[in-house]
């Protein structure tokens, strides 16, 4: 797909950061949103965070701030916004019925070339699109927030897109940067929230059964697993870890099991452990807005460094 102009539809938090992906990657993009106030807060944060990246050196892209700026325009009409587009990215609230009404609406605005993409996380692509025209034009691209910052979109298609929708949602993916992946087929929680919640119901027991302390379980993650999940996957780990994974399983599989069969059910995520996890953070990182920000404008950071990091360190 030649650089072109896409439209994204909501310009919230995950909105304004696809839009800053593709004007680093030279795309003309329209910003629409119900709300006039929403756009107007939407280019000013776009600006700021545009410089201050910049300044630190880690605006994307070969275009300067002001360049990329001009690319990138706002408008209250859904109709103008996605003229002329190729690609038109959802990223409206996460309600079923809201969505398939916006879908339903854009279905009888375009073309047979526009492929309509979603960015939700966990409203399946049959929930979403089944019955519309254009549903072979139809697919989930599901980022990771903050999609500038955190490369991977989860490729999602329906049963019935067209599988060209798939390769050129790919390669548009892969030529602003991002690293997209696919899925064969539609899954409840995809593939990224799955392992997610995977990690999250073990730490939720570990820390409700009083194993280890809250500040202790985020630790493991953050100066443990997560130091190599960085680079390399789980399954990766496993054949480094051994001579090859034939070999892992033979000496780790009983192990594993026998672990992995004292896993509980699923928690309840209230209660007892909830009060306790809530308490813990809440001292570490109070829950006041200007607390809160400040610590994710951090966390930005350090994910911008990191994807220094990996760039430098490429290895395939
Ligand atoms: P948000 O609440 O920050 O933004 C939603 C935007 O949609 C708002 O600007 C709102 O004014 C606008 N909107 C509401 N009704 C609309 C309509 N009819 N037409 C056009 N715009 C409308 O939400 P956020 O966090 O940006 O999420 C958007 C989507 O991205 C959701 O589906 C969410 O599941 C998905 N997502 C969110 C992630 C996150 O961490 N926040 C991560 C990955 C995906």
């Amino acid at each position: 797909m030649e650089p072109g102009q896409v439209a994204i539809v909501g310009s919230g938090l995950i909105g304004r950061s696809w839009a800053m992906v593709f004007a680093a990657g030279g795309f003309k993009v329209k910003l629409y949103d119900v709300a006039q106030q929403q756009l107007t807060s939407a280019l000013e944060s776009i600006r700021k965070q545009m410089k201050e990246l910049e300044k630190s050196g880690f605006l994307k892209g070969a275009l300067s701030v002001e360049q990329q700026l001009a690319l990138i325009s706002v408008c209250t009409d859904l109709k103008a916004a996605v003229e002329g587009a190729t690609f038109i990215q959802e990223c409206t609230p996460e309600n079923l019925e809201l969505k398939k009404k916006i879908f339903s609406q854009l279905d009888l605005m375009v073309g047979d070339n526009a492929i309509l993409s979603s960015s939700t996380s966990c409203l399946l692509p049959s929930k979403l699109f089944t019955g519309l025209k254009h549903v072979k034009q139809c697919i989930v691209s599901h980022p990771v927030n903050p999609p500038y910052y955190v490369p991977l979109v989860e490729i999602v298609p329906h049963p019935e897109t067209d599988p060209s929708t798939t390769e050129r949602t790919y390669a548009l993916m892969k030529k602003i940067g991002q690293s997209p992946v696919k899925l064969n087929k539609e899954i409840e929680g995809f593939v990224l929230n799955r392992l997610q919640y995977a990690v999250i119901s073990e730490a939720w027991r570990l820390v409700g059964e009083g194993v280890v302390s809250p500040a202790d379980l985020d630790l493991v993650m953050s100066d443990g697993l997560g130091m190599r999940y960085a680079f390399i996957g789980p399954l990766e780990t496993m054949h480094l870890n051994a001579e090859g994974i034939s070999n892992y399983c033979e000496r780790y599989r009983e192990g594993m099991r026998l672990v992995l069969n004292t896993f509980g059910p699923v928690p309840e995520f209230s209660g007892e452990a909830e009060q306790k996890i809530s308490q813990a953070m809440s001292e570490k990182i109070p829950v006041v807005p200007k607390v809160l920000d400040a610590r994710r404008e951090w966390r930005d950071e350090c994910l911008a460094g990191l994807s220094k990091l990996k760039k430098q360190m490429k290895s395939d």
